[in-house]
C-alpha cells in the first residue's frame, strides 16, 4: 500500500458504532421488500409453501453471499468495483460484479423510487383521508388515478430522490448511520402496534393459517426462482450494496454474527408485515393474491373497515416510507461510492450526478402507468422489466460470481483471517462449513434455480 492509499484509508468515512453498523445494514435489508414485495409474492404464490422455499433460499444462498460481500468490502475498504479490482489476480474480470452492481442499482432504484413515491404520496393522502374507503373499487380508482397521472408520478418520485439525496450528502456516518439509527427503532415500534391491531380482529386466524400452513402444490421452478430472487433482493446482495456497506464496517465487528442478526431481524420484519397484513385482509374478506397493488388498494380498504382505521393507515404508510428510506440510501450508495472512490469525483458531485441519471431512467418507471403504458420490451413494461432483470438475473449471477470468487480465488486462509478478525474470534469450524457452501453448494444451487426458473432445464 502506498502512503497515499494509507492516508485515504485513514480519513475514509464509515460507521462509528456497533449499533450504527447494525442499524444501517438492517436499514438496507428492510424495505419495500418486506412490506410490499414479500406480502404480495407470498399472497400470489400460495402462502406458507412459498415461505418455506424463501427461508431455504435465505439460509443456503443469502447468508453465505451476504457474509462474503461484507467481508470483501471490509477487507478492501473500497467501493464495490475497486474492491474486486484490488483482490483479483491480474487479467481476471471479477470487477464486472461491481460494474453490474452499479447497473442493478440504477435499475432497482428506477422502480423502487416509484413505489416509494406512491408510499410517500399515500402518507399525505392517508392523513387527508382521501383514500379511506372500505370499497376496493374506490381505493382502486384512487390508486389508478395516482399511477396514471404522469405529473404526480414524476413529482413524487423526484421529491423522494431529493430527500434521499439530501441524506446522502451528509455522508456515511452523519447521514446514513445517523438517520437509520433513529428510524429503525421507530419502524419496529410501529410494526408491532400494527400487528397487535391486526391480530385482535375477528377471523385473524384464517390469515395466520394462510401464512403458516404450507401447501406445496403451487411450487414450480418459476416460483422457486421468484423466492430466491426475493432472498437476494431482501438481503440487498449480489450487486455490491453489502460490499459497499462492508467497507464502512468497523474492524472489530463480528461479521458472521452481525449478518445472522440482520438476516434474522429482516425475517422477523417480513413475518410481522405478513402478520399485520394477512389477518386483516382475511378478516374483512379481501383477496390475499391481489399482487403488487395489495399495499395500495387492499390495505387502505382493510384499514377503512376497522375502528380507528384512519390512524392505523397513517402509521402503516409512515412505517413503509421509513423502511423504503433506509433501503434507498444503500442502493444509491453503490454508484455514489464508485464515482467517489474509483473516479475521484467529490461526494456532493457524485450524489447529484447519480440522482440526475436516475431521474432520467426512473421516469420510464414513473410513466409506465401513463404515457409509457403501452411501451413494452420482452413483454414487460419498464417497471416490471427492471424488477425482473435485477432480481432474477443480475443479483443471482452476481451471487454466483461472488461465491466462486471467494471459494476458488480468494481462498480459505484470507477468509479465515478476515472473518475471525485476524484471530480475535474463534470460529474456524463455522468458517469451514461456510467455505464448503461457498465453494460448491451455493453457486450450483443458484445456477440450477436460475436455469430451471427461466425454463432452460
Ligand atoms: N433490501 C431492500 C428491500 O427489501 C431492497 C434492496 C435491494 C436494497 C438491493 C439494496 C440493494 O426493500
Amino acid at each position: 500500500m502506498t502512503q497515499q492509499d494509507a492516508s485515504a484509508k485513514a480519513v475514509r468515512d464509515g460507521f462509528t458504532s456497533s449499533f450504527g453498523v447494525l442499524a444501517a445494514t438492517l436499514g438496507s435489508a428492510v424495505g419495500l421488500g418486506n412490506i410490499w414485495k414479500f406480502p404480495y409474492l407470498t399472497g400470489a404464490n400460495g402462502g406458507a409453501g412459498f415461505l418455506v422455499v424463501y427461508l431455504l433460499a435465505t439460509l443456503l444462498v443469502g447468508l453465505p453471499v451476504m457474509i462474503s460481500e461484507i467481508m470483501l468490502g471490509r477487507a478492501a475498504k473500497r467501493d464495490a468495483v475497486t474492491t474486486l479490482v484490488q483482490f483479483s489476480p491480474r487479467g481476471q474480470p471479477w470487477w464486472l460484479v461491481g460494474a453490474f452492481g452499479v447497473l442493478a442499482a440504477f435499475l432497482i432504484m428506477a422502480f423502487y423510487s416509484e413505489v416509494a413515491a406512491w408510499v410517500f404520496a399515500y402518507v399525505f393522502k392517508a392523513i387527508g383521508g382521501s383514500i379511506l374507503s372500505s370499497d376496493p373499487a374506490v381505493t382502486s380508482a384512487a390508486f389508478g388515478q395516482l399511477v396514471s397521472d404522469p405529473v404526480q408520478s414524476l413529482l413524487w418520485q423526484w421529491l423522494v430522490l431529493a430527500f434521499i439525496g439530501g441524506i446522502l450528502l451528509m455522508g456515511v456516518s452523519k447521514g446514513i448511520e445517523a438517520v437509520t439509527k433513529k428510524l429503525m427503532p421507530i419502524l419496529f415500534l410501529l410494526l408491532i402496534v400494527l400487528c397487535v391491531r391486526s391480530l385482535m380482529l375477528p377471523g385473524a386466524a384464517e390469515g395466520l393459517s394462510f401464512l403458516f400452513t404450507p401447501d406445496f402444490s403451487k411450487i414450480s421452478g418459476a416460483v422457486i426462482l421468484t423466492a430466491m430472487g426475493l432472498a437476494f433482493f431482501k438481503l440487498s446482495i449480489g450487486m455490491g450494496t453489502m460490499i459497499t456497506y462492508g467497507s464502512y464496517f468497523r474492524d472489530d465487528q463480528n461479521i458472521p454474527a452481525t449478518t445472522v442478526r440482520v438476516m434474522a431481524a429482516d425475517l422477523f420484519v417480513s413475518m410481522l408485515a405478513g402478520i399485520a397484513i394477512f389477518p386483516a385482509v382475511f378478516s374483512f374478506g379481501f383477496e390475499p393474491a391481489a399482487g403488487p397493488s395489495l399495499v395500495f388498494i387492499t390495505i387502505p380498504a382493510v384499514f377503512a373497515s376497522m375502528p380507528f382505521g384512519h390512524v392505523f393507515m397513517v402509521l402503516f404508510f409512515v412505517l413503509t416510507a421509513i423502511a423504503a428510506t433506509g433501503a434507498m440510501l444503500s442502493i444509491l450508495e453503490v454508484p455514489v461510492s464508485v464515482l467517489n472512490g474509483r473516479f475521484g469525483i467529490s461526494r456532493p458531485k457524485a450524489v447529484v450526478a447519480t440522482l440526475l441519471l436516475l431521474a432520467l431512467i426512473g421516469s420510464t418507471c414513473a410513466l409506465s402507468g401513463s404515457l409509457l403504458a403501452d411501451f413494452k420490451l420482452f413483454g414487460f413494461n419498464m417497471f416490471d422489466l427492471f424488477d425482473e432483470v435485477s432480481s432474477k438475473l443480475i443479483m443471482p449471477a452476481g451471487g454466483i460470481a461472488l461465491c466462486l470468487f471467494v471459494g476458488w480465488v480468494w481462498g480459505f486462509d484470507k477468509m479465515k483471517a478476515e472473518l475471525s478478525n485476524h484471530g480475535a474470534l474463534t470460529n474456524e469450524a463455522l468458517l469451514r462449513k461456510l467455505f464448503f457452501l461457498l465453494r460448491y453448494v451455493t453457486p450450483l444451487l443458484v445456477l440450477a434455480v436460475m436455469l430451471s426458473g427461466l425454463g432452460l432445464i
